[in-house]
C-alpha cells in the first residue's frame, strides 16, 4: 500500500511538472513568435547576403532572368503596403507611380519616418536596389516593415517594373566587358555572305546555258 502511494505520488508529481513546464514553455514560444513574425515578409529571406548585394544594378539587368514580368509578379510581396497606379491611394506605405527618379521621402501627403525622410537626394537604380535590398540598413528606424529582397535579379527586375510605372529613367550602364568579342567576330559573319553568292552563279549560269541550247 505505502509502496503504491509513493509511486502514485511521484506519478502525480511528475504530472505537474511536466504540467508546470509546459505551460512555461508555451509561455516561452508565446513570447518568441510574435517578434519574429512581425518581421518576416512571406517568401522574404532576411538580411541579403552581403556579397550578391555588391552586384550593380547595371551588371544585375544584363541576365536574361531579369524582366519587368519578373518584376511584376515579385510586385505583389510590396502590394498589400503600396500602390503603382497613376494618382494611387497611399496604404501602409506611399503610392509608387513614378518613384524611381522622384525624391527620397517626398511625396506630400505621406508621414514618413524621420529615418527615410533624413537620407537626402533622390531615388536612382543603386540606392533604390540598397534600400531594396534591407530598408532597415539603408534607414535604420523606417517604418518599412519589410525584411527585404537579397537576390540583385529580384532587385534588379523590380526596379526594372517600378521604372515601367511612370518613371522611365536611362538604364543603369552594363559593367565594361572584360575583353570579349574583339577577336575576329565578325569574319564568319563576311564567309556565310560570300558562299550564297558564289554558289548562285554557276547555277544561274548552267541554267542560262540549257536555255540557250535547246
Ligand atoms: C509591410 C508594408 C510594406 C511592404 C511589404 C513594402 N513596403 Fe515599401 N514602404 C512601406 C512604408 C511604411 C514606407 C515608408 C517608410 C518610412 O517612412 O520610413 C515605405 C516606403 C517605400 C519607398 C520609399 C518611398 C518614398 O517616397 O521615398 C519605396 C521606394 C518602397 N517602399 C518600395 C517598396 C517595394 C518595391 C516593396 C516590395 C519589394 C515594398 N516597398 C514593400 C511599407 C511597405
Amino acid at each position: 500500500m505505502s509502496t503504491f502511494n509513493t509511486a502514485a505520488g511521484w506519478a502525480l508529481a511528475g504530472g505537474i511538472v511536466a504540467l508546470g513546464s509546459s505551460i512555461v514553455m508555451s509561455e516561452v514560444f508565446h513570447a518568441e513568435r510574435p517578434e519574429t513574425m512581425g518581421y518576416v515578409v512571406e517568401g522574404v529571406v532576411e538580411d541579403g547576403g552581403g556579397e550578391e548585394a555588391e552586384m550593380s544594378m547595371g551588371e544585375a539587368l544584363t541576365d536574361t532572368s531579369v524582366t519587368a514580368e519578373r518584376g511584376e509578379n515579385l510586385f505583389g510581396r510590396c502590394a498589400s503596403c503600396h500602390t503603382i497606379n497613376q494618382g494611387g491611394a497611399s496604404g501602409i506605405g506611399p503610392n509608387l507611380y513614378g518613384m524611381l527618379g522622384s525624391q527620397i521621402a517626398g511625396q506630400s501627403g505621406y508621414d514618413y519616418s524621420d529615418a527615410l525622410a533624413g537620407i537626402g537626394g533622390s531615388w536612382n537604380w543603386d540606392n533604390m536596389s540598397d534600400w531594396l535590398a534591407s530598408p532597415r540598413n539603408f534607414a535604420s528606424g523606417t517604418k518599412m516593415s519589410f525584411a527585404g529582397l537579397s537576390d540583385p535579379y529580384d532587385r534588379a527586375s523590380v526596379i526594372l517594373y517600378m521604372n515601367e510605372q511612370g518613371s522611365n529613367m536611362a538604364l543603369p550602364a552594363a559593367p565594361p566587358p572584360e575583353a570579349e568579342a574583339e577577336e575576329g567576330e565578325e569574319a564568319p559573319a563576311d564567309g556565310e555572305e560570300a558562299v550564297p553568292a558564289e554558289d548562285e552563279a554557276p547555277v544561274d549560269d548552267s541554267a542560262e546555258a540549257v536555255d540557250a541550247e535547246g
